[in-house]
């Protein structure tokens, strides 16, 4: 069952999901006031939960495994004298650009902008934006490489992340 209208909604808020875009069993999508895009051919796995205070995009082809929770706000923490869940919320956003892979498990916080064609490994914690086509993961998620065309030879490990074979020493 995807649960599209939970309490996130009784804020209102806008879904909007393209065609032949899959949501699975178990996700949440709860605008919370906000928007949330989903793009087409994009797959959100099961048990995901996106929330999109602060607005919520994902861009075509992007992949979202399972367990992964995206959270376009944060609680206010300013006032010592004010219970944390009064305090205003803090809304930046979040884009997730086309062709995205996010492995299973992670968490991408609010005002993080991932680019086009990246990975974000399995149970990572993303905190800030990461560039296009880069490999990334960690807690906090670390760029550890970035993708090449095989035109560039095969991508192989090195102690600063990944590099093609053939690229110059
Ligand atoms: C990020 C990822 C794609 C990298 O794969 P890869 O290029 O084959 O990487 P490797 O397995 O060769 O690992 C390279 C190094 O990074 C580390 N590493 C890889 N993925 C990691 C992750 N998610 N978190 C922390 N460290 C990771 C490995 O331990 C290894 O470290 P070492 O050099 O100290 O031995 C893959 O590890 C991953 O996280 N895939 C997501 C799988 C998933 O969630 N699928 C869901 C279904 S779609």
């Amino acid at each position: 069952m995807i649960q599209i209208d939970t309490d996130g909604c009784v804020l209102g808020g806008r879904i909007r999901i393209s065609k032949a875009a899959i949501i699975s069993d178990g996700a949440i999508i709860a605008p919370y006031g906000g928007s949330i895009e989903i793009g087409a051919h994009a797959y959100i796995g099961p048990y995901c939960v996106l929330y999109g205070h602060g607005g919520l995009t994902i861009g075509r082809n992007v992949m979202i495994a399972a367990h992964t929770i995206i959270v376009a706000a944060n609680h206010g923490i300013a006032q010592l004298d004010v219970p944390m869940g009064r305090q205003p919320l803090t809304m930046k956003g979040i884009a997730i650009g086309e062709d995205v892979w996010i492995g299973a498990g992670c968490k991408i916080l609010d005002g993080v902008h991932i680019g086009n064609g990246t990975v974000i490994g399995a149970g990572s914690v993303v905190t800030k934006d990461i560039d296009a086509h880069l490999i990334a993961f960690g807690v906090p998620a670390k760029v550890a490489g970035r993708r090449h065309a095989p035109s560039d030879g095969e991508c192989v490990r090195t102690s600063g992340g990944y590099a093609p074979t053939n690229a110059a020493s």
